[in-house]
């Protein structure tokens, strides 16, 4: 493969730790199997908005276009958090850059590796065996509808929920693709029982499963699916929804998968991908050297495979993370009582592990 250019987006709060180790995965990788990644940086959210008073500088979105690839680490900062009045935020950075380059669909992977059963607060026989992909639209709805704001005398404020058809016809289509790879079944998640925009997207879905008569669909409302995906995460395959509630749903689908700290995400769409942890900044932990890479290192895996069609490349970074925690080595966030104290690593010791394992399973492969 020609030489390939991956921008690294380390944004705030743990950020920085993460994507390093997504970094190294990804340079390990490269000397592996041959590729030639260059690596360059930029600075989003509120690392940005120090550096230059902007969260997302010209520069940043410069050098995303031209690349072939962006990882991302994570964004927000606390002192944001708690005032609602300030009208730069850190959080403008990332969705200026999604609606920018056009990623317009989300995929966030639910994948529950069998070592992290106990890492949940679920019960395993709810658990074993769960495996959703949720396509989550991610340049419309709430998000970024128009009009928004607060009336003069400052006592009412407005969003807009809103959804053009073309703008559910391309992501149910990427939806029901993918579900035709896998068990062949979409469920479709709004709020079609009091939302106009909502009634548009089950319409909308409808047609374009008229064109995959081999994938069934369902239809759930939001409400029923928050509740279903923790009574029964395995009734899942693919799940469709809009900006809002996929951003909602999959932090809460995030503790079938047992952490946070495990779930990659990939946006793509009309230009350079985006691949991210679903995690945030965690303000808590940055700069402790203790935060999970595991989420930065899948997130490049899943930029080797739908960036670069890069497949058996992705597979070893999965075979990796799914080894390391065979040999017992957790991060904080994953460990449980069970867990000896010796086998609680820090996100370099752990990453360094992952590294290893890049080069061992890999090794498998080709002896
Ligand atoms: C996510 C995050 C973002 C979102 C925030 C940081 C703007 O929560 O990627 O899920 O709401 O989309
Ligand atoms: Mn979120």
């Amino acid at each position: 493969m020609s030489q390939q250019k991956i921008l690294i987006i380390p944004g705030d709060g743990i950020g920085a730790e993460v994507t390093e180790w997504g970094k190294q995965a990804l340079q390990a990788i490269g000397e592996i199997f041959g590729h030639r990644f260059t690596f360059d940086y930029a600075l989003l959210g509120h690392a940005a908005i120090e550096a230059t008073g902007s969260p997302l500088p010209e520069e940043t979105l410069a050098k995303a276009r031209e690349s072939a690839a962006i990882l991302f680490g994570a964004i927000g900062h606390p002192k944001y958090d708690n005032d609602p009045s300030a009208k730069v935020r850190p959080e403008q950075g990332l969705l200026g850059l999604r609606k920018a380059l056009g990623l317009y669909c989300n995929i966030r992977p639910i994948q529950l590796f069998d070592e992290l059963i106990g890492a949940s607060s679920l019960k395993p026989e709810v658990l074993r065996g769960a495996d959703i992909l949720f396509f989550r639209e991610l340049t419309g709805d709430v998000y970024f509808g128009q009009p928004r704001g607060r009336t003069e005398d400052g006592l009412t404020a407005y969003d807009t929920m809103i959804y053009s058809k073309y703008e559910v016809e391309r992501i149910a289509c990427k939806a029901f693709e993918a579900a035709r790879l896998r068990r062949k079944k979409v469920h479709s998640v709004d709020k079609a029982n009091v939302l106009d925009s909502s009634r548009l997207w089950r319409e909308t879905v409808n047609e374009v499963a008229k064109d995959y008569p081999d994938v069934a669909l369902h239809h759930m409302f939001i409400d029923t699916a928050a509740m279903a995906l923790i009574k029964d995460p395995r009734q899942f395959d693919v799940v469709l929804t809009g900006n809002l509630f996929g951003d909602i749903l999959t932090d809460e689908a995030s503790q079938i998968a047992g952490s946070m700290g495990m779930l990659a995400s990939a946006s793509i769409g009309d230009s350079t991908g985006f691949y991210e942890p679903i995690h945030g900044s965690a303000p808590d932990i940055a700069g402790k050297g203790i935060a999970n890479p595991m989420a930065s290192i899948l997130s490049a895996g899943m930029l080797l495979s739908y960036a670069f069609g890069l497949h058996a490349e992705a597979a070893a970074i999965q075979k990796a993370v799914a080894l390391t925690l065979k040999q017992g080595w957790r991060t904080g966030d994953i460990a449980d009582g069970n867990t000896p104290a010796d086998r609680i690593l820090g996100t370099a010791e752990i990453g360094k592990k992952i590294v290893e394992n890049i080069i061992q399973v890999t090794q498998a492969v080709a002896a």
